[in-house]
Parts: C-alpha cells; structure tokens; sequence
C-alpha cells in the first residue's frame, strides 16, 4: 500500500470546497490514514517548497500558502501518488481537464486549491514534515475486501 500526502489549500478551505474534495477520494476508494486543518508558517512552507526556492512565483507561493488554515492529509491506496495527481489535474484551473479537482472547481493560474505528492520520495518527505508517526491510523476499512480484487501486496 502507497502513502501519498495531500492538501487542501487555503483557497479551498475559504471557498468550502474541502468536503467535496475530500468526497472525491473516499468515493475512488483511497483510504484516509490521516487528516488535520492546520495554519501553515512560513517556515514550514519554505521546507514544503525548498525545490522551488528562486523561481519567480516562489515568493507569491509561500504568501499563499501561509495566507489561512489548510487541510493536511495522508491517503492511501495501490499507487496512490500516482492515482491522486491524475485526480488533481494540471497545475492550473485554466488548463486542468474538466474531470479533474483543479478543472472542475478553479480558474486561477495561482489558487489551484490542492496539493499531492509528486513521487512516493517526496511523499515520505511531506509526511514526515506534517505528520507525527502517531498521528496516521493504521486500519482495515471494511470495504477493502471489495475495493481490490486481491489482497495482499499484490492487489488488483
Ligand atoms: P503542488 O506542488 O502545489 O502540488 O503543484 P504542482 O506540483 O502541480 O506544481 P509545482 O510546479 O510543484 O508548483 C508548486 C505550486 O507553485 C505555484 N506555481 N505558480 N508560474 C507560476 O505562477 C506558478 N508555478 C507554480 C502553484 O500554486 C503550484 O501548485
Ligand atoms: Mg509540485
């Protein structure tokens, strides 16, 4: 099982659209292993987007990011970091296809409401960065038995 971490961010939280996407990846049947609101710092968002650090939109990123609360969360499924950024969309609403989080709920080449994990390296990364060991649940969801068609590491 793949862990990937997501985030719902402030623009998503202050337009109230953290639910529906929240609905969107319990309903493809990615298991929530955790899941907090919290106020972002500076300096936290800083080590979350270190990689982009000197690009023109850096600066404005970080003032967005730590402009009100987000939703942080770990989800997990077979290929889970993969299957998330396909749900997400492109980077940009005006470009994401219509299907897609950031094509259906935004227009804006800055507020594209959400986050994931780009390669499960970084998701470990993220995760260790939000999360606390003890604050990600390990459970059996009882739908599991008819999520995949095998259990095991090998699921189908
Ligand atoms: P994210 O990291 O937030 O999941 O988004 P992403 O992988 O789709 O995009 P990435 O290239 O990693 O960029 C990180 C965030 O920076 C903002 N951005 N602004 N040219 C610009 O103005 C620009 N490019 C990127 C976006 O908020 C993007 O999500
Ligand atoms: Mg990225």
């Amino acid at each position: 099982m793949e862990r990937t971490f997501v985030m719902c961010k402030p623009d998503a939280v202050q337009r109230q659209l953290v639910g529906r996407i929240v609905a969107r990846f319990e309903a493809k049947g990615l298991k929530i292993a955790a899941m907090k609101m919290l106020r972002i710092s500076t300096e936290l968002a800083q080590r979350q987007y270190a990689v982009h650090k000197g690009k023109d939109f850096y600066e404005p990123l970080l003032t967005f990011m730590t402009a009100g609360p987000v939703v942080a969360m770990v989800l997990e499924g077979n290929d889970a970091v993969r299957i998330v950024r396909s749900m997400m969309g492109s980077t940009f609403g005006p470009d994401a296809a219509p299907g897609t989080i950031r094509g259906d709920l935004g227009v804006s080449k800055r507020y594209n409401l959400i986050h994931g994990s780009d390669s499960a390296e970084s998701a470990a990364h993220e995760i260790g960065l939000f999360f606390n060991a003890e604050e990600i649940q390990d459970y059996e969801l009882l739908a599991e038995t008819w999520l995949y068609a095998a259990s095991g590491p090998n699921r189908i």
